[in-house]
């Protein structure tokens, strides 16, 4: 008897039929778990040959966008908030030990997104200096410390510190001879303090001139991300943390494009007028303080 209903079940079925001499085991079940929510998923919306095929030429479109510097795939996850899970859960997974710590007496940082402006290899300089020096934007003085979850501080620990300039341009962005700019890495002091200069960094599109733009567009949503500075914070023994510190006064704080915000990430970026700096600097602009306290987990 044709039963239409048993019939796109077997389809399933069949599909996961032949995984079954599959010998990866974790493959097999990411496999198996894709394809029974992908049918149910076309069985629920009931979905048209014209659906399905304009969803391939979207996906073909968001490949065709790709190239060396631009990854529209990491867009389209970032952008449907599949980025930022992953990367919660991961988080999860890999501190669970210092989170069920009860003799700990602070939390590991949150982390969030790595987003698609890392450069790996920024230069080692000394604590104190300039990354932001002649670039757009008003100076910015950060500074802190980083412990482990009792408090111990964690000294000649890495801070991969990348951002854009006051205008929310990466250096990636700014065409083939800018070069490595607002980046550098940083290494704790023997008390696990930390202190440099960059600029306030300032909200920013995510690039919508592509096939997720118009996904985004379609979505009535806006690309914007609020103004962040990015850090990458890891030493031997800790679980890495990749994380950004937003500015608490920035826009789209509560609608970031990538779903990036955590409460516990954001920060005050404190205003002063011209005038002595806190490393003894005379600035003749205004500048700003930042304070921030990461912490790690044990690895
Ligand atoms: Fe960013």
């Amino acid at each position: 008897m044709s039963n239409p209903a048993h019939q796109t079940a077997d389809i399933t079925q069949a599909v996961l039929g032949r995984l079954a001499e599959e010998p990866d085991p974790r493959f097999k079940q990411i496999i198996t778990t894709v394809v029974k929510h992908a049918h149910a998923a076309i069985r629920e919306l009931d979905l048209k040959p014209d659906e399905w095929m304009a969803a391939i030429q979207f996906l073909t479109k968001v490949g065709q966008t790709c190239d060396e510097k631009r990854q529209e795939f990491i867009l389209l996850s970032d952008t449907l908030g599949i980025s930022m899970l992953v990367v919660q859960l991961d988080q999860a997974r890999r501190s669970q030990a210092a989170l069920a710590d009860k003799t700990a007496t602070v939390k590991p940082t949150e982390a969030t997104v790595q987003g698609p402006f890392y450069w790996e290899g920024a230069p080692v300089l000394p604590l104190g200096s300039d990354i932001g020096k002649g670039m757009p934007g008003e100076a910015a003085w950060y500074s802190g410390n980083v412990t482990d979850t009792h408090g111990k501080p964690i000294a000649n620990c890495c801070l991969d510190v990348w951002s854009g300039d006051g205008e929310g341009v990466y250096d990636m962005q700014m065409g083939a001879d800018a070069g490595m700019r607002l980046r550098a890495r940083f290494h704790t002091d023997s008390e696990g303090r930390y202190h440099f200069w960059s600029i306030k960094p300032t909200y920013y599109p995510v690039p919508a001139d592509g096939p997720v733009g118009d996904m985004l567009r379609a979505m009535g949503r806006h690309p914007n991300r609020p103004g962040h500075i990015h850090m990458m914070v890891y030493r031997d023994g800790y679980v890495p943390l990749t994380t950004h510190l937003f500015a608490e006064d920035s826009p789209y704080l509560d609608s970031d494009a990538v779903f990036g915000v955590r409460d516990s990430l954001v920060v005050h970026y404190e205003r002063h007028a011209a005038g002595k700096a806190p490393d003894g600097r005379v600035m003749d602009k205004p500048f700003h303080t930042a304070q921030y306290h990461f912490v790690l987990a044990p690895a």
